[in-house]
């Protein structure tokens, strides 16, 4: 297992997570909040969420995750399999979705850095709740959204 991985995600009430490639909601405190998680790190990512955002975001690895062999761009490492992304990763690493991805490594990941967005967006893209496995460990409640922390229940 990975020392320090964290899974960095936002979820509606309804388990989306994105929508025609993009977030469904405009939430400038998690934008915030994500950059502060990721800031230093290196991101491991899906190709799709790689395509979904603005550019190389300043001061983070992205180690992206694809099959295609011939997928290369600048400033991203490029992973063909969880264990290559891990490895390229190295400690204290997070993966920062998309849904496809997140699923690959929840078995493996140590924290997860929720954003609980209020509502049904009906996205397609979606994510199941966090199970039993994992423990809220901080909750920080706000107008439309809550910053939860969970980390791996002891068995
Ligand atoms: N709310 C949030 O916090 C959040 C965070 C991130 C993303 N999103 C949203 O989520 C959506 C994208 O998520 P998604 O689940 O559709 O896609 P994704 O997880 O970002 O990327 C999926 C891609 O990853 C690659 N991949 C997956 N498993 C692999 C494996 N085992 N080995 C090698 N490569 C693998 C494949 O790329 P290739 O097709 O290139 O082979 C696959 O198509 C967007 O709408 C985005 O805006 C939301």
């Amino acid at each position: 297992m990975a020392r320090g991985l964290t899974i960095i995600v936002a979820r509606a009430s309804d388990g989306t997570i994105g929508h025609g490639g993009r977030l469904p909601w405009h939430l400038p405190a998690d934008l915030r909040r994500f950059k502060a998680l990721t800031m230093g790190k290196a991101m491991i990512m899906g190709r799709k969420t790689f395509d979904s955002l603005p550019g190389l975001l300043p001061g983070r690895r992205h180690v992206v995750l694809t099959r295609d062999t011939a997928w290369h761009r600048a400033g991203a490492e490029v992973a063909a399999t969880p264990e290559a992304a891990l490895a390229l990763a190295g400690d204290d690493a997070a993966v920062i979705g998309g849904a496809e991805v997140i699923a690959l490594f929840e078995p493996v990941a140590t924290r997860i850095e929720l954003t609980e967005v209020d509502g049904l967006y009906a996205g397609d893209t979606v994510m199941p709740a966090p199970g039993a496995q994992w423990r809220e460990v901080a909750r920080e409640a706000h107008e439309g959204f809550a910053f939860v922390s969970l980390e791996r229940a002891l068995a």
